[in-house]
């Protein structure tokens, strides 16, 4: 079966380049014990998020959809100790869990956790002036993919990298007549993208561990 090998690559490039610690690990812990839904990033998603956080200098990051802070956790290891992780939380119940995690791997100092739907979060970061983010990852709610994507740039610079999870959703993207919202979400993301000029923006499918799915890739002109 197709899915058995790419979820025995996924472990193999994970055990080789993407180790899970006591921290990480606990974390999933945590989520799963507070009965929140598992639908954080792979370990070899957190190292490629890393890769690409390194890959543009990253200081300051921000993130759309903490859940239990997995996925933050990945972001925060790979800035300097000046550096920041804002990330944008609707549910207050999740951010309390993620900013258990924080602190159990000392990374609260580096991680500022909004709590806050992310269309009203984000007008308040512009007003506050934090940034601009050398890092964004979208990877909260599907429905508004486009206006996180537009508020990204907003808050982005020339050479930022914005990251988008979540988009191809195991190939229902392809269905134009879909009334799944999420699918609706990524697909009104993904068609807005072929039209932009500000930036520069591929796709990589991902298999794994975790559902077929897919990553937009961009680059701020
Ligand atoms: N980034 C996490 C997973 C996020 S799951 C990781 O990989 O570890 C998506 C999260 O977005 C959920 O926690 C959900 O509560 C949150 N969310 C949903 N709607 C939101 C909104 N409008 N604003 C901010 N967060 C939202
Ligand atoms: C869903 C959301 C995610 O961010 C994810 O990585 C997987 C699934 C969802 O809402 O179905
Ligand atoms: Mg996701």
């Amino acid at each position: 079966m197709e899915d058995k090998i790419f979820m025995q690559v996924d472990e193999y490039i994970s055990n080789l380049l993407a180790p899970v610690d006591d921290v990480l690990g606990h974390a999933e812990r945590a989520t799963h014990a507070a009965g929140m839904p598992m639908i954080s990033i792979s370990p070899v998603q957190g190292k490629f998020l890393q890769v690409l956080a390194k890959m543009c200098n990253a200081k300051n990051v921000l993130e759309l959809g903490t859940l239990g802070g997995y996925s933050t956790i990945w972001l925060a290891r790979a800035i300097p100790d000046d550096g920041e992780v804002v990330t944008i939380e609707a549910d207050s119940g999740y951010a309390e869990v993620a900013r258990r995690n924080f602190e159990f791997a000392e990374l609260h100092n580096k991680i500022d956790i909004r709590i806050g739907k992310a269309l009203d979060v984000l007008p308040q970061l512009e007003k506050e002036r934090i940034g601009p983010f050398d890092l964004i990852f979208i990877d909260a709610d599907k429905p508004p993919y486009v206006e996180y994507f537009q508020w990204a740039i907003k808050l982005a610079r020339p050479g930022s990298i914005i990251i988008a999870d979540n988009v191809i959703r195991e190939g229902a993207v392809l269905d134009e007549n879909s009334t799944d919202e999420k699918v609706h979400g990524v697909r009104r993301l993904n068609q807005w993208l072929s039209g932009n000029k500000e930036v520069t923006a591929t796709i990589l499918q991902n298999v794994g561990i975790k559902e077929y799915d897919g990553m937009v890739v961009a680059v701020v002109n």
